[in-house]
């Protein structure tokens, strides 16, 4: 069985750090976690440990994983003593180039939900990176997340900690009830704050590319870059490899409507044991306001809820087509989608 242990996650115990850095090392799995979702972390440079990764998930070789690490704590004569920066040093353990664009993002929005897509380095085995000659990286804005990469004292290979195309995990309950005995060890820190995984950015060409919409938006990016690419040149989300369209699904049926009461009263004709949620999420006693990453931060952990219910259908009524909703739409366009 996976062993559990709570860890603050403010200031993350030492011995519990040491003690999950200790099943890293090992080359065992640790679900911890992040500002984002919970992840499934492996040592990002043991092909062994990261193919334990793929065997826990039931996850298809072809899509590769992001490799997290820990940033710094340095002075710096213009932020607190204990703001955490970029590390160039820490990136060229697994990237071999840094290109501008990747140094003025990491620059703003390192430590968080940011991965930027950069050319990878040789000692980045080819199950990380799907056998591409790039790697995504990140440095998590988590205590936990980067205690444990320290701890470890080698970049972690993280991609949420659920099982394949199920919905991911924002709780550590979730966590368990998707891979429990299928890891050794759950760091449960409580909720993740963001609750949408990373925005996805490829940096190896001339202009940045947006690979997955996430809470650092495109309006964000383009104040850092100018130019920013998002979507293919028919028109559709640029996938990254491997991603695929039904992902981040609940087991029981999604329904998206532009008027969730219509489509509500519309299934429960025909027979359905229906929830349906509008524009504002009010669900029972939870009620999320219309603010995007409020909603964001909710909104798995209310699928997850709505799923163990007794329903036949979930009903979301669908936020708006505006840049701060990009990625909110995104995840329930995936998660509505069918086999
Ligand atoms: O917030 C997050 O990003 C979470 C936490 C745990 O950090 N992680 C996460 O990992 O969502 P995962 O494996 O569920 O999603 C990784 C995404 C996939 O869409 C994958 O295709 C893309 O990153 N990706 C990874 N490596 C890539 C690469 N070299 N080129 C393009 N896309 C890549
Ligand atoms: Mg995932």
């Amino acid at each position: 069985n996976t062993v559990v242990l709570k860890v603050d996650p403010a200031n993350p115990e030492p011995d519990v750090i040491r003690r999950a850095a200790d099943v890293i090392r090992a080359g065992g799995l640790v679900a911890f976690p992040t500002e984002t979702v919970y992840g499934l972390g492996a040592n990002a440079l043991s092909t062994d440990a990261v193919s334990g990764i793929f065997t826990a998930k039931g996850r298809p070789a072809t899509n590769p994983l992001i490799v997290h690490i820990s940033g710094m704590v340095r002075n710096h004569p213009q932020v607190p003593q204990t703001h955490t920066v970029p590390d160039v040093s820490e990136v060229l353990n697994v990237a071999s180039a840094w290109p501008a664009t990747a140094a003025r993002l990491a620059a703003r929005f390192w430590p968080g939900p940011l991965t930027l897509v950069v050319p990878k380095r040789d000692n980045v085995p080819d199950i990380v990176t799907a056998g591409g000659q790039t790697v995504a990286v990140r440095c998590p804005n988590h205590p936990v997340a980067r205690a444990l990469i320290r701890a470890a004292g080698t970049p972690l290979a993280a991609p949420s900690a659920n099982r394949s195309t199920e919905l991911s995990p924002t709780r550590a309950e979730h966590v368990l009830k998707s891979l429990n005995g299928r890891i050794d060890l759950l760091l449960d820190g409580g909720p993740c704050s963001g609750g949408l995984e990373s925005t996805v950015v490829d940096v190896t060409a001339e202009f940045p590319r947006v690979l997955r919409p996430g809470l650092i938006t495109v309006p964000m990016l383009e104040e850092v870059c100018g130019r920013v690419e998002f979507g293919t040149a028919s028109g559709g989300i640029a996938r990254a490899p491997g991603q695929m369209v039904k992902h981040y699904s609940p087991r029981t049926p999604l329904v998206l409507a532009d008027d969730a009461d219509a489509e509500h009263q519309r299934l429960r004709e025909g027979g359905f044991r229906v929830i349906s949620l509008g524009h504002d999420l009010i669900y029972a006693y939870k009620s999320i306001s219309g603010d995007p990453e409020e909603y964001a931060a909710d909104l798995y952990a209310v699928l997850h809820e709505l799923d163990s219910g007794q329903y036949d259908r979930i009903v979301i009524e669908m936020p708006p087509d505006t840049p701060e909703w990009a990625a909110v739409r995104d995840r329930l366009t995936r998660a509505a989608a069918h086999e």
